[in-house]
């Protein structure tokens, strides 16, 4: 929630984690902002866009393998479970594996508060009966689950191949956390982006029509308009770079020419060429994907994917606690 703040007086709008992770960002090298800013309103409707665009195959293909194999995923899972979904956007794909597995309770959790309560209302009035409680929550911190599913065995599910948008010690990290708040007995659906050829994926992160750029370049919109900045938008390209060491398409904003602004009143300089990294989406092969789960505390027991093995829904149960060797 955006709480107004009093300073010297005036009224300001700002979120302070917002307004440190931006001062902090333009100031460190390599210049870096964590994605989850992307997601204020405007941002959020940009992504959906994404998600329909010709060159972007990940949502399309996902929805695809839910479709196809519901009947599989709703014999491994089992009805009764409260499903949790941790950034569920729109809540596109969710009417597909409801459909298929009859759970108990829907729980979705997303840091965009609007989206989410009309995302809400609307599988609501698709799935009456069907206790939705939604949490407005960024799920890089800790999460408490509403009293209502305490009692309920928990689906994980985390579509959208966002555990690459994690470096893995952070998706690690994120997987031990999801293993921790769903409890014993929990399972976990996860969408994973497959590696592939460069051409394609850097296409999917930098389509023709520009709206990936847009949703790129929104973040700097956003930082002029909640935190008072005068960044000159038009002299910023975005860029979207195959890393291959690291296994990941990377997102930039990139100078185009020398420039001069201030954030809050703070004076920051950029050299034509130089960037900010906003984004990454690591891509895993079948096996580096099972090997990421199991050391995040998850034991992988079903696997989907799509006919060219473009990308994997993978079902994983909780792991017991290690024993030897
Ligand atoms: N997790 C998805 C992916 O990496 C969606 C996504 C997150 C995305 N941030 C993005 C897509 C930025 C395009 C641009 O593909």
């Amino acid at each position: 929630m955006l709480k107004p703040e009093i300073e010297d007086g005036q009224a300001s709008l700002a979120d302070p984690s917002f307004r440190a992770d931006v001062l902090n960002g333009f100031a460190m090298r390599p210049r870096a902002i964590p994605a989850r800013w992307f997601y204020d309103r405007r941002g959020s409707e940009l992504f959906e866009q994404i998600t329909d665009l010709a060159e972007y195959y990940p949502t399309r293909i996902e929805a695809g393998i839910l479709r196809d194999n519901g009947p599989a995923i709703a014999d491994c899972i089992g009805a009764g479970r409260a499903v949790v979904e941790f950034g569920s956007g729109s809540s596109a794909k969710t009417p597909l594996l409801l459909r298929a597995i009859d759970p108990a309770a829907y729980v979705p959790i997303d840091i965009s508060g609007d989206f989410l309560r009309e995302s809400s209302a609307a599988l609501s009035s698709a799935f009456p009966g069907l206790p939705v409680h939604p949490i407005e929550a960024d799920f890089m911190h800790p999460i408490a689950l509403p009293a209502g599913v305490a009692d309920l065995p928990k689906l994980g599910f985390f579509p959208g191949s966002t555990i690459g948008n994690m470096i893995p010690a952070s998706a690690v990290d994120l997987l031990r956390a999801m293993r921790k708040w769903l409890d014993t007995g929990a399972m976990l659906l996860i969408g994973m982006d497959r590696l592939k050829d460069e051409d394609v994926l850097v296409r999917a992160y930098d389509d023709a029509q520009g709206v990936t750029a847009a949703f790129n370049l929104n973040l700097l919109e956003r930082i002029n308009r909640e935190l008072d900045g005068t960044i000159p938008v038009e002299a910023f390209r975005h860029r979207a770079i195959w890393n291959d060491m690291r296994s990941r398409i990377e997102m930039h904003l990139e100078a185009q020419r020398d420039i001069d602004f201030t954030i809050e009143g703070r004076p920051f300089a950029m050299a034509a060429g130089e960037t900010v990294h906003t984004e990454n989406s690591h891509k895993y092969g079948p096996r580096d994907a099972r090997i990421l789960l199991r050391a995040g505390g998850w034991t992988p027991i079903a696997e989907w994917t799509d006919a060219d093995d473009r990308f994997a829904l993978i079902l994983a149960e909780a792991q017991a606690p290690r024993t030897a060797p």
